[in-house]
């Protein structure tokens, strides 16, 4: 095990599951004190007590990214209980797929509202901490924030909008020592098809996911620490990270 983030301290999003409780334990297993943060706090609070057991500094914080009050309350929560906060990994997102024809335009504002707005809340609370520490913010993005297809018209949107908002935050904060990294996977197998409410775009995700060796939760954990470990003086911008047979 080697200790690179020692003394440093993370704040994950959408940490109940997936890649977001998959990057805690990989920031926590560096040497990290880490703040896990979602809804679904039964989950947190079991991550938590992992965690603990594994000798890690955690808590767990219940929060809805797409309240702005809650996003400041969860910074301030990290800061006082560990000190200052080193990295942001913006993770908590939904991707409920489907035609524009038809929508449901409640799925666009959850997404809107959580994959983009959510990630621009934190950021913005979290940035004077960032700038203190020279610290970095990880935004989780998505191969549909490089490539659109037909039925990922709005979750694409979210992501190419969330690509833009990250390499605009770089260039204003680079020269202050504050790293902003894009992670964009491809296929993982997580909870996030299982939210899609079209069960047309649902049916059809998931043959597309089954057509691939789906990358796991870990795998894209491991490009996040990758990023966050590396010297001071380097900036790791951006990693996509698919499955091997996944094409688009
Ligand atoms: N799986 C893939 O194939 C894939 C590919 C590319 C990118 N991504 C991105 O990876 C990120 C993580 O997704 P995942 O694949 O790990 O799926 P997941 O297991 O469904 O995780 C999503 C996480 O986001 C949280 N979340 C959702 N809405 C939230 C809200 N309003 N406030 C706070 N947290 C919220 C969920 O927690 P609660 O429900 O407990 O709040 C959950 O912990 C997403 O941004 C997704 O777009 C995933």
């Amino acid at each position: 095990m080697t200790n690179n983030l020692q003394g440093k301290v993370a704040l994950v999003t959408g940490a109940s599951s997936g890649i977001g409780a998959a990057t805690a334990i990989a920031l926590g297993r560096a040497g990290a004190s880490v703040v896990v943060a979602a809804r679904r706090v039964d989950r947190l609070a079991a991550l938590e007590r992992e965690l603990t057991a594994a000798g890690v500094e955690a808590l767990a914080v219940e929060l809805d990214v797409t309240d702005e009050a809650a996003c400041r309350a969860a910074v301030t929560r990290t800061v006082e209980a560990f000190g200052g906060l080193d990295v942001l990994v913006n993770n908590a997102g939904v991707m409920l797929l489907g035609d524009v024809e038809g929508a449901d335009t409640t799925d666009w504002t959850r997404m809107v509202s959580t994959n983009l707005l959510g990630v621009m809340f934190l950021t913005h609370a979290a940035l004077p901490h960032l700038l203190d520490r020279r610290g970095a913010v990880v935004q989780v993005s998505s191969t549909a924030g490089r490539v659109a297809r037909a039925g990922t018209a709005v979750y694409s949107a979210t992501k190419f909008g969330l690509n833009a908002f990250s390499e605009s935050l770089r260039q204003e904060v680079a020269t202050r020592g504050v790293r902003v990294v894009v992670v964009e996977p491809g296929v993982v197998a997580t909870e996030l098809r299982d939210h899609i409410t079209d069960p047309a775009a649902k049916a059809a995700a998931e043959q597309r996911a089954d057509s691939v060796r789906q990358l796991a939760a870990e795998d894209v954990a491991n490009a996040v620490r990758y990023a966050v470990e590396q010297p001071a003086h380097v900036a790791v911008s951006e990693i996509m990270v698919r499955p091997v047979e996944q094409s688009w």
